[in-house]
């Protein structure tokens, strides 16, 4: 796919193949793209060319909740959960298509709504306990801290009942204690079949946990590799230290 934004090419002509079943990670300098290819296959951007096939459907062009419901969600670099609201409701709330939605059902069929309610009360906690903040549901969703937010977002995200998970930035302001936590989860649900695809700049991270690894740089798909290769080879450390000017092929010698 390619995706420009007036003159600037953020995702130019990449192509790859996400393996069903694996922890892919996505590295890259600020400006690669990532974010960028991300909102491409989530649905928030359509490519000004390319296409996408998800599970033997083309869905470059649908949009995102007809992605969702294909089975791909998404988490955001900077997780804004309804601050108000407690940590339950903000898990219950990312359930896709609830019958309370449509405000007419709410007198037509009271009951329904009702009982739909509970079983979507119940798999909420049931995610709030695999991510480890059920003793949380009542609190507010703002008094989180970083990583309490991000595992949030995973509990969000598990609602949807996904097959792809893309998740941006995992790592990012998350105390290692709670680092710990979040790497857990992921391997464990990856062990339930469900596929990662893994924003991510802490190295460490995406050493222990991603398998290939994409780098990114400029818009162009680098190269693919497992982390250690991707970690020595001289492109993506050019990359890296020429930033996204250098290119690539690296700043001139
Ligand atoms: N909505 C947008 N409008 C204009 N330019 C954008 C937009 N989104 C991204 N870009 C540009 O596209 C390039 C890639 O950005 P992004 O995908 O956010 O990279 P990354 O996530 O790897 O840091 C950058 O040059 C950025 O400024
Ligand atoms: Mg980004």
């Amino acid at each position: 796919m390619t995706r420009r934004f007036g003159g600037v090419r953020a995702v130019d002509d990449v192509s790859f193949t996400l393996q069903a079943g694996s922890i892919t990670g996505l590295i890259g300098p600020n400006g690669a793209g990532k974010t960028t290819l991300f909102n491409l296959i989530a649905g928030m951007y359509r490519p000004n060319s390319g296409r996408l096939t998800f599970g033997g459907h083309r869905i470059e062009r649908q949009r995102p909740d007809q992605r969702t419901r294909h089975g791909i969600g998404r988490t955001f670099q900077i997780p804004r959960p309804f601050p108000a609201m407690s940590v339950l409701d903000n898990v219950m709330v990312a359930a896709p298509g609830q019958a309370g939605e449509r405000f007419w059902r709410v007198w037509s069929a009271p009951s329904r709504v009702a009982r739909e309610e509970a079983s979507v009360q119940a798999r909420a906690m049931d995610w709030l306990r695999f991510v480890g903040l059920d003793r949380l549901a009542e609190a507010p969703a703002r008094t989180l801290s970083g990583g309490q937010r991000k595992l949030l977002e995973l509990a969000r995200v598990m609602m949807l009942d996904p097959r792809l998970v893309l998740l941006d930035e995992p790592g990012a302001g998350v105390a290692p204690p709670l680092m710990a936590v979040i790497v857990e989860k992921i391997r464990a649900l990856n062990a339930q079949g469900v596929t990662f695809l893994i924003i991510e700049h802490d190295m460490d991270l995406v050493m222990s946990l991603c398998r290939p690894v994409l780098v990114m740089a400029g818009g162009r798909l680098l190269m693919e590799g497992s982390a250690e290769e991707v970690r020595r080879d001289p492109r993506v450390i050019d990359a890296y230290l020429g930033g996204v000017e250098a290119g690539p092929e690296g700043p001139p010698s």
